[in-house]
């Protein structure tokens, strides 16, 4: 398989070839994915919570995403490999610049990951101006957790749609190459994705946007409690994890995930 590229997956969203993300931790699990197709790895901040057991990603350090970056990077192949500025590495540009280095440099992350818009697009376009592709990330943005009262879903209103809207259009204007919408109603997700020339990654955002992300644990139904209801568990049935990530790959591809169980209106 030839490795995926920033150019790539923009040629995948002109050609309507779903883009299938997935987060990794570490490199087994890296390799897992990589042999089933998947075009992107993230290495979430999800991590503080899914191998830390913290409640929230708030007390994630760089220090722990460059460790768990460079360990999922030697087990990747071909997958793009993307990582998440973690809470307040963005805070201002400098602080975000020597944050997005370590990702890069130390961690082999190709491309990082940050939450938010407004301000952030400062932050955005000086990572764009040094050929740092960036992926946004916006809805429900977890690193705002205590902002919105809990996991929420975002842009219900029309008002809260067309800020979301307009955000989406200013960190595509900012530079961003990527954009992941969390926990945003189908049709207002199908609206950006159509509005955008950048690819978008939905996760409980719909079948409509360019590609989708789950959390690796998610989908192998490790996740204690009530699962989210974007997540499926995709071992129930079959007998490894291969089997698992592949049927989420293929399920992606051919657009049976996320069904509008899985969606929100
Ligand atoms: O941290 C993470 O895993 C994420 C995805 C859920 C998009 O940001
Ligand atoms: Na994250």
């Amino acid at each position: 398989r030839k490795p995926v590229t920033v150019p790539g997956l923009k040629a995948m969203k002109a050609e309507g070839r779903k883009i299938v993300m997935l987060t990794a931790y570490d490199a087994s699990f890296a390799a897992q994915l990589d042999a089933a197709g998947v075009d992107v790895a993230l290495v979430g901040d999800s991590l503080g919570m899914v191998v830390q057991g913290r409640s929230s990603t708030l007390p994630v350090t760089v220090d722990a995403m460059v460790y768990h970056t460079a360990a999922v990077a030697r087990g990747l192949s071909s997958a793009l490999l993307v990582a998440d500025l973690p809470f307040m590495s963005d805070r201002d540009v400098p602080t975000a610049m020597d944050a997005a280095t370590r990702l890069v440099a130390e961690g082999g992350a190709a491309m990082v990951k940050i939450e938010g818009a407004g301000r952030i697009c400062e932050v955005i376009a000086a990572l764009a101006e040094r050929d740092i592709p960036v992926c946004a990330h916006l809805g429900l943005t977890p690193q705002s957790v205590n902002k919105f009262g809990g996991y929420k879903v975002q842009g219900k209103t029309e008002q809260a749609a067309a800020a979301l809207l307009a955000d989406a259009k200013a960190v595509e204007a900012a530079g961003a190459d990527l954009l992941v919408l969390e926990c945003v109603p189908a049709a207002l997700a199908a609206r950006i994705t159509a509005e955008l020339s950048i690819p978008t990654i939905g996760i409980g955002a719909g079948v409509d946007c360019d590609g989708q992300v789950l959390v690796v644990y998610d989908l192998l139904g490790l996740t204690p409690g009530k699962r989210p209801r974007f997540s499926k568990d995709f071992l129930a049935g079959r007998d490894s994890i291969q089997g698992a990530i592949g049927a989420y790959v293929a399920d992606v591809r051919e657009k049976r995930f996320p069904s509008v169980e899985h969606s929100f209106t």
